[in-house]
Formats: structure tokens, sequence, C-alpha cells
């Protein structure tokens, strides 16, 4: 997980308390990639490592890079024993090129997706492979369109605070195909995902992730925000007592020309 938007700050400990979901959704795409032992694999949006550690487990080399400070210091505490560091995954490069890239719910946080493909392309050698999961279109629609509804209302919102790119596969197919990839599989599904905490857990994600939406309001207006955008989502997202979001992913598979 990535964040490229000024606003937007990391609880780290606090992230992976409520938010573990995000790591243990990634386990079937770390299945797409099936790391071997001595591959040198790159983590692009590591977060606070969990899947780094995941592939580690196969003999792979693995190297986690995350563009927050908090999530790559978490990592480091937790793996001592791997690779991390702080990057910006839309511009990061290496005189090392990897065997493969994985990466895991990063993705639609790197808005400048052109930069970031062609990062991705320059750091893998010919024939390396890229794995990735992350929000395709469509993904979280009820939240971000009440987040925009109700700060419009208030004369709150502008177009620049959307953090995030969710691309269709042909957009994202297409994006990819331009800077060396050949796509060999993509799929783009609904992943209705339960939030923790109950009542609770709605606020939670929006104190998590909406940080570049809140974060310019103040105390007062944010209470106001939250309060509304959990009463616009509630008949759509809320079952039976839990909070059940509309996630939908892209997870892909391509491979950079030889
Ligand atoms: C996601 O993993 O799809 C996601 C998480 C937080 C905000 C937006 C999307």
């Amino acid at each position: 997980m990535t964040i490229h938007h000024g606003q937007q700050q990391w609880d780290a400990r606090n992230y992976d308390r409520s938010m573990s979901f995000v790591s243990g959704f990634g386990q079937e795409a770390v299945q797409w990639l099936n790391p071997q032992a001595g591959e040198r694999i790159i983590d692009w949006g590591c977060g606070t490592g969990d899947l780094s550690a995941k592939i580690a487990e196969s003999g792979a080399k693995i190297h986690g890079i995350d563009f927050s400070q908090e999530m790559i210091q978490e990592a480091m505490t937790k793996y001592p024993h791997l690779s991390f560091e702080q990057a910006d995954g839309q511009h990061w490069s290496t005189i090392e090129p990897a065997d493969a890239i994985f990466s895991n719910a990063a993705l639609h946080w790197m808005k400048d997706a052109p930069s970031t493909a062609r990062a991705m392309a320059n750091a893998l050698r010919p024939d390396g492979r890229l794995v990735a999961e992350f929000g395709g279109k469509g993904n979280v629609a009820s939240i971000s369109t009440a987040l925009k509804d109700v700060m419009t209302a208030h004369g709150w919102y502008e177009e620049s605070m959307n953090p995030w790119y969710f691309p269709s596969i042909g957009e994202y197919a297409s994006l990819i195909e331009q800077v060396g990839f050949r796509v060999m599989q993509a799929i783009h599904f609904d992943r209705p995902t339960i939030l923790q905490d109950g009542e609770q857990g709605m606020e939670n994600w929006l104190d998590t992730f909406a940080g570049s939406y809140l974060n310019h309001l103040t105390k007062e207006q944010r209470t106001i925000v939250v309060q509304e955008v959990i009463e616009q989502t509630r008949p759509q997202c809320m079952e039976d007592g839990q909070w059940v979001v509309d996630y939908c992913r892209i997870r892909i598979y391509a491979v950079r020309n030889g």
C-alpha cells in the first residue's frame, strides 16, 4: 500500500489491526506469482511487509518498497531479516533488474499510472513477470460517490482530492502494453469486503483511507462529512450489522517482452 497524495497519512499499527484483510486477500495473487527460490522479486507498495514475508518463504530474495516511511518502519520491525526501502513506486529504478514484480492493493494509489508502468517495465529483466492485484473500475464506488456528493453539497469538494486510480482491464492492459508488457491473464471481479468492528467499521475505514478528502476539513466539518457519508452508504453497504463494501479487483499477470 502506498500513498501518493500529500494529505494521506498512515498509522501502520492501526492499519495492521483493523485492515488485516488487505494482506489476507493478497494470498491468491501470491499463488499467481508462484515465487521460486533464488528469484529476485520486488514487492511494489509492500505496506507493512506481510506478503513480502509470505513470498520470502519460497526462498525468493524479496525487496519491498513503499512510499510511506511509517509502513516501511513497521515492515522492518516485523521482518528484520528482509530488505525494505522507502521509495515512490511511480519513479523507482534499480541497476539490478528483477525476475518478478509483485504488487497487492497498491497500484491504485499511484495516480501517475503511465510513469508507474514505465518504472515497473524498467525494473524487470526481459521475460520477467508482473503479478498485480489492485482496485479496478467501480472499486469502492459507494464510498467515493458518497464522499463526493456530501462534500460537494457543502462546497468542500475538489476533484484533486480523489487519490485513486481504478482502471478497467481494457485501459490497464493497453497502458502496460505500451511500455513493453504482454498481458497473459487479467480478471476483473467483485470482492464484497466485510469491515471489522461492526458499526464502527465505516468510520475506521474513512479514518484510515480517506485522508486526502478529510484532512482538508476542520474537526467539525470532518465530523459532519463522516456522519453523512455513513448515512448515505448505509442502505447499500450495511448488512446484518456489518459493513460490506463494494470492492472490485483487477488481477493481472503480464510478462515483459524479451
Ligand atoms: C483497495 O484496496 O481497493 C482500496 C483501499 C482503500 C482505499 C481505496 C481502495
